[in-house]
């Protein structure tokens, strides 16, 4: 199997007024051709700051890759490029951003720009990108709005963000992010702000194009039920770490680390109908600052297991081909 991403022992730490936040603290993962590696976790967790690293957006006045590599393997089977040693403005990195790798984010209003149509967003990478002049781009943008599912859209295409619905918007950012065919695409939460009758619509719309388009994504989210629909394989996030990771069905039938657990006791469903009669079982206390992290395991402050050895962190271990957990009660 080809790697389409391979990211080793990657930092990227936050200068705050309170010091240095490791927001991504030696995090290190692959993701395969056409797979889907769900990245799930409790907000804090770091799994934006990981992404944004990936795609070079950190907020350049505070953020920054301290070591690692993400090598990004390209399409025509030529050496790997190490993204991390990319100048977030050089023109290697704008030739992979948008065209080889795109993003989504989870609100497509703070995304979109509200002073130009949905047709003039799309059309800007295909200018960018491809070798199109502004009339088959608009042609080409009509064609991707009606590939992601929205009527009329010879009308909708000269409209402005705020003239279309919440669920709308985000098939609007998922044009833009396919605009340009990526390789891989980061979606950040995609569906999170959406109500669940819409989330359950745009994630089928997001599997159905994946396999389309052969693509391989990285889905990050906080719901374990999102992972189990859209996911080949799962890395769990907490504070800055891996803390396992395994195949989906693995994850969903033997979960090893509490902190997954939990995660997977409190799914919260997408169907409302069996919304009601479930009780979510949420995880004890809060995801704590990461500046205020102390030796030891990070979950321990919240686990109901830990133990004397906890006061070490434990290293992330390989039980099984391909399951790998960080917690000393599968040493
Ligand atoms: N712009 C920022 N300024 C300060 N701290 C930030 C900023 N963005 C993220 N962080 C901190 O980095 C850590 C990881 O954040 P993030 O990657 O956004 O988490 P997640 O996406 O898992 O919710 C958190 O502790 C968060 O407070
Ligand atoms: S190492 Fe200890 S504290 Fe950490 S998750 Fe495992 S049992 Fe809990
Ligand atoms: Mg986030």
């Amino acid at each position: 199997m080809t790697h389409v991403i391979q990211v080793d022992d990657l930092r990227t730490y936050i200068k705050t007024e309170r010091g240095v936040v490791k927001a991504v603290d030696g995090v290190s993962f692959s993701v395969d051709e056409k797979e889907v590696l769900g990245v799930v976790g409790e907000s804090g967790c770091g799994k934006s700051i990981t992404a944004l690293s990936i795609m070079q957006l950190l907020p350049d006045r505070f953020a920054s890759i301290e070591s690692g590599s993400i090598n990004y393997i390209p399409r025509d089977g030529n050496a790997s490029i190490d993204i991390a040693r990319l100048n977030p403005k050089s023109r290697e990195m704008r030739s992979i951003r948008g065209k080889e790798i795109s993003m989504i984010f989870q609100e497509p209003m703070t995304s979109l720009n509200p002073v130009y149509t949905v047709g003039e967003q799309i059309i800007e990478s295909l200018l960018l990108h491809e070798k199109m002049n502004k009339k088959e781009a608009m042609m080409r943008a009509v064609e991707l709005l009606k590939h992601v599912g929205i009527p009329d859209p010879e009308l909708r295409v000269r409209e402005y963000p705020h003239q279309m619905s919440g669920g709308m918007r985000q098939r609007v950012m998922i044009a833009i992010a396919l605009s340009c065919n990526p390789r891989f695409l980061i979606a950040d939460e995609p569906t999170t702000a959406l109500d669940v009758t819409i989330q359950a619509q745009i994630l089928d719309l997001m599997k159905r194009l994946q396999q389309e388009h052969d693509m391989s994504i990285m889905m990050i989210t906080h719901n374990m039920g999102v992972v189990g629909l859209m996911c080949d394989r799962v890395l769990v996030m907490y504070l800055g770490r891996v803390v396992e990771e395994a195949k989906v069905r693995e994850i969903f039938k033997s979960p090893l680390h509490p902190y997954t657990l939990g995660l997977l006791n409190s799914i919260p469903k997408l169907n409302p109908k069996e919304r009601k009669k479930d009780r979510l079982i949420p995880i004890a206390g809060n995801v704590p600052d990461p500046s205020e992290i102390v030796t030891g395991c990070r979950f321990a402050p919240r686990c109901p297991r830990a133990f004397d050895k906890c006061q070490e962190e434990p290293p992330l271990i390989e039980v099984e081909t391909g399951h790998k957990v960080r917690c000393w009660l599968h040493e």
